[in-house]
């Protein structure tokens, strides 16, 4: 019999959010508290109007008002939390770091460790706290090390339980994963129990031979490596969509080609204008500083390279705008179709649109955005951290558009970079009346018909494939 009765989580993100109403929902019997430091944050889960909720998944609304206020709850009381819960776990972000050693590639832990102090002063008996932010390896030793002795007396069990979930269908991964993975402590009894422990939550919907076990640093490290491995295969596959651009070759139907071939499997072969989203390229980075920091540069330089590619491909693409625009966007306008990293988010972290777009402003370009769910100012702050020109240029350049027809009135150029399923459905014809002539279409994510925007009279550009106009 469990002796799990509440559990909570620190952290109400992407992550920690879903994941506990998931749990929540799927476990009535066990009180899920929610809680965070960011008051913003938690009022707006608690919204009675679902379409307020600060993370924007389709099925969401649906787990939280199954679960919510049954056993589902958002507060910013983290002492109180971690004082009635038996597993605790921690959900916190894990940003690349941005100063001292490491800056740039490392993880900064800060918000990890903050969390393990606050556990170990707050504790008065015996917890589980599980690692669900990705962190690098043996970072559950620091974690054991700072509750063991700041703790008093009480005894800290660590498990590592990664989340795979993909944003935009994050409830369907979370309802059905390809697998959960425990690592802990297997060595001993304690460590073995508290893995079970955690094994029989999930155990509630997910079938037993999903849920592997590991030790720790297994655990750990097979998160950065699952990541670095899907953004591998989208480097790979954006590498070759140059050389079919320049061969002829189509890039869809060679990835249709080598996606039929079992050992290679038909996902995350789709060309794109770089991947984007708060994971991937930390991961790497962080999988990069690891390798270096144990002195294995040639592991380290091989990993990187899926970064460069992925950043090559962005400059690629807006390099091409200019060129194909007749060398200069100078006072042009140019819509951009989506601003999300992909489909069916709200979220915006490293989407290639904000690199793609301020590459442009540097050459002085207009630009006017239409994205169905995020606001101007999410697009306004993800300029202004680059830090390439003032708020107020950021502000004077970048408009948001209301609609895609508001977007595209008067513009010399058209850029799909988020593959929004509203945008295959358009009035094209419409949207080209309303452009300047020649009227110029780039496509980045390959979702619309090339041949039939030709025929309106598009002059179009897709990424890997041929486009000798
Ligand atoms: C985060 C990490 O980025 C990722 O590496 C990890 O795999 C899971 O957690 P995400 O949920 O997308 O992913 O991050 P974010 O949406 O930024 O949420 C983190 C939350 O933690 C924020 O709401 C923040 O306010 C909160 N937080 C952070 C705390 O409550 N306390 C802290 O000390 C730090
Ligand atoms: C990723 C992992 O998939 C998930 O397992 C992990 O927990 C977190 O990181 P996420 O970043 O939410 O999830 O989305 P994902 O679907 O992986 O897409 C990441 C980026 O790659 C997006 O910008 C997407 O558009 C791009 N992508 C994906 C491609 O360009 N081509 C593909 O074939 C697939």
């Amino acid at each position: 019999m469990s002796r799990i009765k509440t559990i909570c989580c620190i952290g109400a993100g992407y992550v920690g959010g879903p994941t506990m109403a998931v749990i929540a929902a799927q476990c009535p019997h066990i009180k899920v508290l929610v809680v965070d430091m960011n008051e913003d944050r938690i009022r707006a889960w608690n919204e009675e109007d679902l379409s307020k909720l600060p993370v924007y998944e389709p099925g969401l609304d649906n787990v939280v008002t199954q679960a919510r206020g049954r056993n589902l709850f958002f507060s910013t009381d983290i002492d109180g939390a971690i004082d009635e819960a038996d597993m605790i776990f921690t959900a916190v972000n894990t940003p690349t770091k941005t100063y001292g050693e490491g800056a740039g590639m490392a993880a900064d832990l800060k918000y990890v460790e903050l969390c393990a102090r606050q556990i170990a002063k707050v504790a008065k008996n015996d917890k589980i706290v599980v690692e669900k932010s990705t962190l690098p390896v043996r970072t559950a030793e620091a974690l054991k090390s700072i509750l063991t002795n700041t703790g008093n007396g009480v005894k800290f069990q660590i498990l590592s339980n990664p989340e795979f979930l993909a944003e935009g269908t994050a409830i369907e991964d979370l309802d059905a994963p390809d697998r959960v993975l425990v690592g802990g402590d297997i060595s001993t009894i304690e460590g073995r129990e508290a893995v079970q422990e955690l094994v029989d939550i999930y155990a509630h919907w997910v079938p037993r031979e999903k849920i592997v076990t590991t030790n720790l640093w297994s655990s750990e490290l097979s998160k950065l490596t699952a990541n670095a491995f899907l953004a591998q295969r989208i480097s790979s596959i954006n590498a070759m969509s140059e050389i079919c651009e320049v061969t002829g070759a189509d890039v869809e139907e060679v990835g249709k080609a080598i996606g039929k071939d079992s050992r290679i499997g038909g996902k995350f072969l789709k060309a794109s204008v770089g991947f984007g989203g708060s994971c991937f390229q930390k991961d790497i980075l962080n999988l990069v500083y690891i390798a270096k920091s144990y002195g294995l540069s040639e592991v380290a330089e091989y990993w990187h390279q899926v970064v460069k590619m992925n950043d090559y491909q962005k400059r690629r693409f807006a390099r091409n705008i200019v060129k194909t625009l007749y060398n200069t966007v100078n006072d042009k306008k140019i819509a951009f179709l989506g601003w999300a990293f992909k489909k069916d988010t709200n979220d915006t972290r490293e989407s290639a649109a904000i690199y793609v777009a301020d590459l442009l402003l540097n050459e002085h370009a207009q630009i006017s955005v239409y994205d169905p769910k995020v606001p101007a100012e999410k697009m306004y702050t993800d300029l202004d951290y680059l830090n390439t020109r003032t708020e107020k240029e950021n502000r004077a350049l970048l408009h948001c558009a209301d609609s895609v027809y508001d977007a595209v009135k008067d513009a010399h150029a058209v850029v799909l970079l988020t593959e929004w399923d509203e945008f295959r459905e358009l009035d094209w014809n419409k949207v080209y009346g309303s452009m300047m002539k020649p009227a110029f279409l780039f496509e980045g994510r390959n979702i619309l018909d090339k041949e039939a925007l030709t025929q309106i009279g598009f002059v179009c550009y897709f990424l890997g494939k041929s486009n000798l106009v």
